[in-house]
C-alpha cells in the first residue's frame, strides 16, 4: 500500500466556461451510450462503482479533486494535475506509483468527437474512471513498474504497448465481440466507430511488432489490437523482459521510486 507524500496537496478547482460545459455535455451523453453498449465489463464496473459516489451528469464537469478522492478511497490511486503532454517516462513512473497524471484543459468545441490534444474529458472518461476497476489498475501499475530502471528505448517499447492496449485497445469477448478498453476508443465515438470500418485491421496484441518509431496520435488509426483477458498483459510484460534479457540490455527491476516531477507516492517499507 502506497503512502501519499503530499499531505496538503491541493488540486486546483476550475471554473469551467459555458462553452466547456456544452462540450462536456455532448461528450458525456455519448460516453454513457458507449458505456452501455460498447465498453468492456471491467470499464463498465469501474463506471458504476465511481458513479455511485460522484453521480456524473451532463450539466457539471466533475472537479479533479473530487474524482481523485473517490479513486483513492477505492484503491489508493491519486490523480495529479499536469499542464499538458508529459514524457512517457514520467507518465509511466506515475502509473508505477499509482498516480495518474491528468490535464485539466477541456478540448476545443470544434473537437467534439475527437480531440488530437490532451484534454480532461478524455483523461477522465477514458483513463481515470477505468482505474476504479482493480484489474485494470493492477495492469497499469504493472506496465508502470516495468518502466522503472528501463532504458529510454525500453520505455519507448512499454509506451507503445500502453498505447495499443490502454489507449486504442479492445477486449475480445467469448462471443467474439470487441469491447472498448482504451481511453481513446472509450471517449471518442469517432475512434470507436472507426474500428468497424472495413479497411481497419484488428489483431491480438501478441502480433504487435514494435517497428514504428512514432505513434500516430493525431489522426484515426488504421489498425487496432485486442486482448482476450487482462492477464494477457502479464504475458506481454514477461515477453518484453525476456527479450531484453536475451539482448543483454540493461534492465534492473526495482521498487518504484519517488520522482519529484510527478510528486509520486513512496512505497511503504
Ligand atoms: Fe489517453
Amino acid at each position: 500500500m502506497g503512502k501519499y507524500n503530499q499531505q496538503n496537496a491541493i488540486l486546483p478547482i476550475i471554473q469551467y466556461t459555458n462553452s466547456e460545459i456544452r462540450t462536456w455535455r455532448e461528450v458525456y451523453l455519448s460516453y454513457q451510450k458507449i458505456i452501455e453498449n460498447h465498453a468492456c465489463d471491467q470499464v463498465k464496473e469501474a463506471f458504476y462503482l465511481i458513479n455511485k459516489q460522484i453521480k456524473f451528469n451532463s450539466k457539471n464537469i466533475p472537479q479533479l479533486f473530487e474524482v481523485s478522492d473517490k479513486i483513492h478511497q477505492l484503491n489508493s490511486w491519486r490523480i495529479r494535475p499536469v499542464p499538458g503532454l508529459i514524457s512517457d517516462k514520467d507518465y509511466l513512473e506515475g502509473l508505477a506509483n499509482k498516480v495518474y497524471c491528468s490535464t485539466q484543459i477541456i478540448r476545443r468545441e470544434q473537437d467534439l468527437t475527437f480531440s488530437p490534444y490532451p484534454d480532461y474529458i478524455h483523461d477522465l472518461l477514458g483513463h481515470i474512471i477505468p482505474i476504479a476497476n482493480n484489474e485494470i489498475s493492477q495492469k497499469l501499475n504493472l506496465l508502470g513498474r516495468l518502466s522503472i530502471s528501463a532504458t529510454p528505448e525500453q520505455v519507448e517499447q512499454i509506451a507503445f504497448i500502453y498505447w495499443k492496449v490502454f489507449e486504442m485497445g479492445f477486449i475480445k469477448t467469448q462471443s467474439n465481440q470487441y469491447k472498448a478498453l482504451g481511453g481513446a476508443v472509450l471517449s471518442s465515438q469517432q475512434e470507436l466507430m472507426n474500428v468497424s470500418n472495413k479497411n481497419v485491421k484488428i489483431s491480438h496484441i501478441r502480433e504487435f511488432k514494435i517497428i514504428k518509431k512514432y505513434v500516430e496520435d493525431e489522426d484515426l488509426q488504421n489498425e487496432y489490437y485486442y486482448i482476450d483477458t487482462l492477464d494477457d498483459i502479464d504475458e506481454i510484460v514477461e515477453n518484453l523482459k525476456q527479450k531484453w534479457h536475451q539482448n543483454k540490455t540493461a534492465y534492473n527491476p526495482q521498487s518504484p521510486i519517488r520522482n519529484p516531477r510527478i510528486q509520486a507516492f513512496e512505497e511503504d517499507k
